[in-house]
């Protein structure tokens, strides 16, 4: 018997070497410490051994577990600090590898020359008001002299919603909502987005942006001339001191006179491309002498009060001075074309 527990002593320590595996430590322990390893066996097999060497075989088998309880702590604990260093020294930093890019938000051009032209306008001396995109028929129409049969009243060109609403078709709403609320004098922007039943094309867009202007006061203050200097001299500050504008007669219901201003095609230099209608000139505001029923319908009497009013689209303005010759880029959000208006500075491109 205890030659027997010499071997079994023997042999599990042997198999307890320094580079003994997890798998080959687990085996051992249940081979001799396990329920029914050979170690438990021997302990219950006691009974068998005469009454005098109990106590000797007793004692041995127990020193012997406990030195292969002690070897299996021993070699799990190695093992468990040599995993750690190898875990340390595989996760190393290297501090040489490139960062992750975090990719940055910009602002979108249309947003960037928005700003550009309402900057140039406070300069000049206008506050800016946001009004209501989604409008009454008064507001977007009535109240700016449209005739009720007027076509741009049509479904083919409005967007109507429920509850006898209709998405604005210009930002011209912005006079009425003002000059509810506000008596004269007034110099007041309006941008915002404006609605209409185009398809999506190189020069129109069923969304895009406006900005109303306009300035009122004591009839006779404010004259087309004014009107006309303050157009030129905005052309200059958002496209450069060089651009060509022209004036011609129009019409809006909501002034008169009425006139356009056209400034020189930047896209082709005046040689004619898409996104001038091979005209040369691109259309870039309208603009008037404020209409009395317009000013009798904020309850301004005409014959005291008088004033001018433009509206200029801000896409196809922006088209001009960032050289881009189709609308459609600026509703795509495709970000290699977005990612290249970061940095718009101002003045021209
Ligand atoms: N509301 C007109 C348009 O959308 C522009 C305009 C505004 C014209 C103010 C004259 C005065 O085309």
């Amino acid at each position: 018997m205890k030659e027997q527990l010499e071997e079994i002593r023997r042999r599990s320590l042997a198999e307890l070497a320094d580079d003994a595996s997890e798998a080959a430590i687990e085996a051992v322990r249940i081979r001799t410490l396990g329920r029914a390893g050979e170690l438990t066996e021997i302990m219950r097999g006691m009974r068998d051994v005469p009454q005098a060497e109990r106590p000797m075989l007793g004692q041995l088998v127990n020193q012997i577990k406990r030195e292969i309880e002690a070897r299996i702590e021993e070699l799990k604990s190695r093992n468990q600090q040599l995993a750690l260093d190898r875990s340390l020294s595989e996760a190393a930093l290297d501090v040489t590898l490139p960062g992750a890019k975090v990719p940055r938000g910009r602002i979108h051009p249309v947003t960037q020359i928005l700003e550009r032209m309402l900057a140039i306008l406070v300069a000049m001396g206008f506050e800016v008001e946001n009004t209501q995109d989604i409008e009454d028929d008064f507001h977007n129409f009535g109240a700016l002299n449209f005739p009720p049969n007027h076509p741009a009243r049509e479904m083919q060109d409005t967007f109507f919603v429920p509850g006898a609403m209709l998405l604005r078709t210009h930002t011209s709403n912005g006079q009425i909502r003002v000059m509810e609320r506000r008596r004269p004098p007034l110099a007041v922007v309006c941008p915002g987005k404006c609605y209409r039943r185009d398809d999506l094309s190189v020069r129109a867009s069923p969304m895009f942006t406006q900005i109303e202007g306009f300035m009122v006061d004591r009839r006779g203050r404010i004259t087309m001339a004014h009107l006309k200097g303050l157009l030129a001299e905005f052309a200059r500050a958002f496209f450069g001191p060089d651009t060509k504008v022209r004036f011609r007669a129009s019409f809006f219901p909501f002034t008169e006179p009425s006139a356009e201003l056209d400034i020189h095609c930047l896209l082709c230099a005046g040689a004619g491309c898409p996104v001038c209608k091979q005209s040369g000139w691109t259309e870039v505001l309208g603009c008037g002498m404020i209409h009395p029923n317009v000013l009798r319908a904020v309850k301004l009497d005409p014959d005291e009060y008088g004033g001018f009013a433009f509206g200029m689209g801000v896409e196809r303005t922006g088209l001009m001075a960032l050289g881009i010759d189709d609308m459609r880029l600026f509703f795509e959000n495709d970000l290699r074309f977005l990612a290249q208006f970061s940095a718009i500075s101002g003045g021209t491109r």
